[in-house]
């Protein structure tokens, strides 16, 4: 078995494998390079060749245990044929979501819109880097996802307070993101995908009050599924409030927690493997503190099944020596 599934299933301790959220993106100057000559963020998840190139990218690099698909969690509303877009220095820009629409819309449909990301998996799946590796397919979580259909630009820059006015709507896409997240889940994993990651990259934004109606409920639906098919699936709820709750409700199979986690009381109260963590800062600084900061994950996890990661996306100015020294780290712990 592979590192991150004996981990997983076997809740193996002390193996320590790596990846890192944001791995295959703009640190690399072999990505940016690609990206320079493809304007269109869209265009370019689709582009099967390109994408399944970008994915291999940072295993070609660096010894990290499995490859994410190079793709997004907008390729979600993009399938729904809401109109997306990538300014720079903006982030993503949606167009309206015509929800009447979306109910006539069809499984095979949708599945057509995104066919070319199954084909990015199979492609993946199939190259020798990934000999003893895993592949690890991803969606948003049905509130982010709710955040920025609706919003449709990132609430960083502007929540639109009359978000929940109409809760009939937000009912209506709820349901709509249950039925078409559970079609992109299952033609991920038939394509090649060994493991699913969920972002919940808004959860913070949330009162506790209203944790069960928007995140817990929806996402525990597609952990159960993910389950079911019998692929483990790792949650990454950044910044929610209790993580013990959260892993009770929603069933995750691994927990992956945000830099803002105090690492010695999430072990505490939790039983399940654990993922990330380190701020992804450190690998702007000096090595002394990098390594420090690594070694302090490594030892609290170290009879704890633990995947070594960060606590959000790598940040597009990281140094690849940081990254090389990281997973040395890691690697001779
Ligand atoms: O390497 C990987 O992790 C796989 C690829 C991946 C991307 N996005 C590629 C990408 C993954 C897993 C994502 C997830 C994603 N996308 C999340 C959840 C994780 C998180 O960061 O919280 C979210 C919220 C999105 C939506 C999204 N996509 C935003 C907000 C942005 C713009 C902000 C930014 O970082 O520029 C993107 C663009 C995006 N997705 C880029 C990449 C490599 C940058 C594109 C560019 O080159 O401009």
């Amino acid at each position: 078995m592979t590192p991150i599934l004996e981990c997983i299933k076997n809740k193996k301790a002390g193996l320590n494998p790596i990846w890192i959220m944001r791995q295959a993106g703009r640190y690399l100057p072999e990505f940016r390079e690609i990206r320079a000559k493809n304007t269109d963020f869209i265009k370019l998840c689709l582009n099967e060749n390109l994408s399944s190139e970008i994915t291999l990218q940072p295993l070609k690099r660096f010894d990290f245990d499995a490859a994410i698909i190079f793709s997004d969690i907008l390729m979600l509303p993009y399938g729904l044929k809401q109109k997306v877009e990538f300014k720079k220095g903006m982030g993503p820009l949606l167009g309206d979501l015509n929800i009447d629409d979306v109910f006539e819309y069809s499984e095979s449909e949708f599945i057509d819109r995104l066919q070319p990301v199954y084909n990015i998996l199979k492609l993946v799946r199939q190259n020798k880097l990934l000999r003893h590796k895993n592949t690890i397919g991803f969606v948003g979580a049905p509130w982010t996802l709710l955040v920025y259909m609706v919003n449709k630009q990132s609430p960083k820059h502007n929540l639109n307070h009359d978000f929940f006015n109409d809760k009939s709507i937000i009912k209506k896409i709820l349901s709509l993101l249950d039925k078409f997240l559970k079609i992109h889940i299952e033609n991920q994993i038939k394509s090649g995908a060994e493991i699913i990651q969920i972002f919940d990259s808004w959860a913070g934004l949330l009162d506790e009050k209203d944790y069960e109606e928007y995140i817990f409920k929806p996402t525990f639906k597609l952990t159960e599924f993910t389950k079911n098919l019998g692929i483990p699936v790792i949650c990454f709820p950044r910044g929610i409030k209790n993580y013990k709750i959260y892993c009770e409700k929603v069933k995750p199979s691994v927990i992956s927690i945000d830099y803002n986690v105090d690492p010695n009381s999430v072990i505490k109260n939790i039983d399940i493997p654990i993922q990330g963590g380190l701020n992804p800062k450190f690998l702007l600084g000096d090595r002394e503190t990098l390594k420090k900061e690594v070694l302090k994950y490594l030892t609290i996890f170290k009879d704890h099944p633990y995947i070594f990661n960060l606590g959000h996306g790598i940040q597009p100015e990281t140094k690849i020596d940081a990254v090389r020294e990281l997973v040395n780290i890691v690697k001779s712990f």
